[in-house]
């Protein structure tokens, strides 16, 4: 084991950049420099990266010049833009093909140069990466013709960071961008993060929390825009667009104003001229970030306004500047009598949104969250999704795993996206399927794309559990690419990540792959979700929000359990759903196991497709899946040598803490369901 395995902290993520074994490394020998005569900042940096990358691959230093058509080189450049060997190699069709972010990589025929073509300085430094990443993971760059273009245009990274340095859902230590008040003044670590960002293909950010409090409020004012300039200037140098979350009732907070009625003709011109003040000193400010009329913060319905009404007032502030505003559709009841069973959160965000269809500017983008309620370890999709042909639409994820594990149980959430984007909602006939309504593609949308929730801090290696960096590359790498497989993206995480042996890599994919479900087997069952302690959301406590105000019920009595949602005799949620997917889910013969709990009530001896009762389901897996959290142990336990020290040491206890945790759920569920229906376990296995 080399020195640098040894002493391997997870820092550098996936951009470990682990050396390349001597007898690879003879594919490489003749490469003498890179040629690069384009001096804007983007491409600067991806000289820089591609010079540290094949640094610390290969082991050698490549002297930067303008020209080295007679030589072996990494070229790279955009069309036109001065480099010989870029224009030489790529012709017009190739050209053609590539759009603003894309790139090509071509190895030269003639001298073996390997060449890098875009139209955009972020095109070029995607095309760096890319190439890397090909290095890394020890696949051959002898014959490359690459053409490749993002998917979604929006691939944004949404932070929940506050200004007192605490994260909110944050389950990696503090902030990278805030602490004591300001906003940080070393911003090392927050290049450090654009490079992660940018390395797997996203291209913006919103660097605050969406619940935005007294101080963030003022970083539209001149006490913080310079310092926000600042970290908005360290994502540029990255191709990556810097938003912020904004109070709804600024005008009142920070403005002076007794309203924030959007039709009020004071406030629209407040906004105005804070758009502004803040492209002064951000020219290429991506615009504002809102949660509005949702948990308790103001929003446009104070002043018997609707959502269309609040977002257009911002939109048409920030037109002007090409700036676009991303409002939130997580709009619900969050002071529901919990006796009332015909309110149903999960209708609300369709219930909200669908009426106001075409009434929003086209520099609006409604951020849906993927599920209805809230990133659960398994709900159906948002039927709002593609339910809006007139409106731009992005879906929203949670790559912090509050409701999976915290960071502390592993719980690889790329299988869960890709379902959820592969998903088929019929919004216009076959082929509808959500991944073409965010891609912006089905309804031919202006603005589209990809947000999540960030599940960084300032631990050393990230993201608290070190695995749980294949989620942040990950939805990066969806994102630019929703086609990959889950698979295909695991595989390269675990060899940039962690080294390309092959056991591990096996290994470590068949831990990732199978922990979604290891998750779910001994948490909430077949879709019912939460079953959490309140607030904090970590750990089982069946009737935690049982009888809360939040809309989250599962409605356990000794007969039965489950959420009626049908249109026939529930709460109608169902009938959101369009053609075969409301037929499926509205019967309780052809809703899938996994979900059927979300729409239906069901008595314990209902039978599963599965064969099983739902009692018996839920006894079997609770047993079985502690036994798979134990099994994940063991598996890590047998890379000891593979990995460094430091990063085994550090997963194993993560693993060995979620195999405990995992006795906890399953006892306390398993009881509790004992004991509410008085039917046994048929293998007659420890309740209490
Ligand atoms: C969840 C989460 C909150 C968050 C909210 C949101 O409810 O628990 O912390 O503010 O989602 O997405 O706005």
């Amino acid at each position: 084991m080399s020195d640098t395995t040894t002493q391997q902290t997870g820092y550098q993520a996936w951009l470990e950049y682990h050396p390349i074994a001597l007898n690879q490394v003879e594919q490489y020998a003749g490469y003498s420099g890179i040629v690069c005569t384009e001096k804007e900042e983007a491409i600067q940096t991806a000289v820089q990266e591609l010079s540290r990358g094949i640094s610390k691959m290969l082991g050698k230093e490549l002297a930067v010049s303008g020209n080295g058509e007679d030589k072996v080189v990494f070229a790279l450049g955009t069309f036109g833009g001065g480099n010989a060997l870029v224009d030489r190699t790529f012709d017009e069709g190739t050209r053609s093909a590539i759009k603003a972010e894309g790139f090509a990589i071509k190895t030269d025929q003639a001298s073996g140069s390997l060449v890098i073509g875009a139209s955009s300085a972020s095109g070029v430094l995607y095309g760096v990466f890319h190439l890397l990443r090909l290095i890394s993971t020890h696949q051959s760059v002898n014959k490359l013709d690459i053409i490749e273009n993002p998917v979604n245009m929006l691939r944004m990274i949404n932070q929940w960071d506050n200004i007192d340095g605490s994260i909110e859902r944050g389950y990696a230590g503090k902030s990278i961008f805030f602490e004591n008040n300001r906003i940080t003044t070393d911003l090392t670590r927050v290049r450090d993060y654009a490079r992660l960002l940018a390395s797997s293909g996203l291209n913006a950010i919103s660097i605050n929390n969406v619940n935005v409090h007294h101080w963030e409020t003022k970083f539209l004012t001149e006490e913080y825009l310079p310092d926000v300039a600042r970290v908005a200037g360290v994502f540029r140098s990255y191709g990556i667009k810097l938003f912020l979350s904004v109070n709804y009732a600024s005008p009142l907070e920070i403005g002076g104003l007794s309203t924030a009625d959007p039709l009020d003709p004071a406030v629209r011109e407040w906004w105005r001229v804070k758009a502004a003040e803040v492209y002064a000193a951000i020219p290429d400010f991506g615009g504002f970030l809102v949660k509005a009329d949702s948990e308790n913060r103001p929003g446009p319905f104070t002043y018997d306004r609707d959502h269309a009404d609040g977002s257009n007032m911002l939109a048409e502030a920030l037109k002007p500047y090409g700036g676009i505003v991303i409002w939130r559709c997580f709009v619900y009841n969050c002071k529901q009598d919990w006796r009332d069973r015909a309110t149903d959160r999960a209708r609300a965000a369709y219930d909200h949104f669908k009426p106001l269809d075409g009434r929003f500017m086209d520099n609006v983008i409604l951020q849906v969250k993927n599920g209805p309620m809230d990133f659960q370890v398994r709900e159906p999709v948002s039927p709002l999704i593609g339910a809006m042909e007139a409106t731009n639409q992005m879906i929203e994820f949670q790559i912090t795993q509050e409701y999976t594990g915290q960071q502390r149980h592993l719980c690889y959430l790329v299988p869960q996206w890709k379902e959820v984007l592969d998903f088929e909602t019929y919004a216009k006939g076959d082929g509808s399927s959500i991944k073409r309504i965010v891609d912006g593609s089905l309804y031919g949308n202006r603005f589209s794309g990809f947000a999540a929730v960030s599940n960084i801090g300032n631990d050393t290696n990230w993201t608290g559990h070190l695995l749980a960096q294949a989620n942040l590359y990950g939805y990066g790498r969806l994102a630019w690419n929703p086609e990959l497989s889950a698979e295909e993206i695991a595989e390269e995480w675990i060899r940039m990540a962690l080294g390309g042996d092959e056991k591990l890599v096996s290994v470590v994919m068949g831990m990732l792959m199978d922990s979604w479900s290891i998750y779910e087997a001994y948490t909430s069952p077949l879709g019912v979700g939460w079953m959490v302690n309140p607030d904090h959301h970590y750990g089982p406590n069946v009737d935690g929000y049982e009888y809360s105000k939040w809309g989250t019920y599962h409605f356990a009595d000794c007969h039965g359990i489950g959420v009626d949602r049908t249109k026939a005799a529930g709460t109608g949620y169902a009938a959101q759903y369009k053609g075969k997917n409301y037929e499926t889910y509205e019967s309780v013969e052809n809703c899938p196991d996994e979900l059927l709990l979300f729409f239906h009530h069901v008595p314990y001896t209902h039978v599963l497709h599965s064969g099983q009762t739902v009692i018996q389901h839920i006894y079997n897996t609770h047993f079985e899946g502690v036994e798979r959290a134990e099994q994940l142990v063991a598996k890590w336990a047998s890379l000891e040598g593979s990995v460094g020290e430091l990063v085994h040491k550090q997963v194993a206890d993560r693993l060995a803490e979620q195999a405990t945790h995992a006795q906890e759920w399953r006892d306390m569920i398993n009881t509790y369901f004992y004991r509410k229906s008085g039917i046994a376990d048929a293998l007659g296995r420890k309740i209490y």
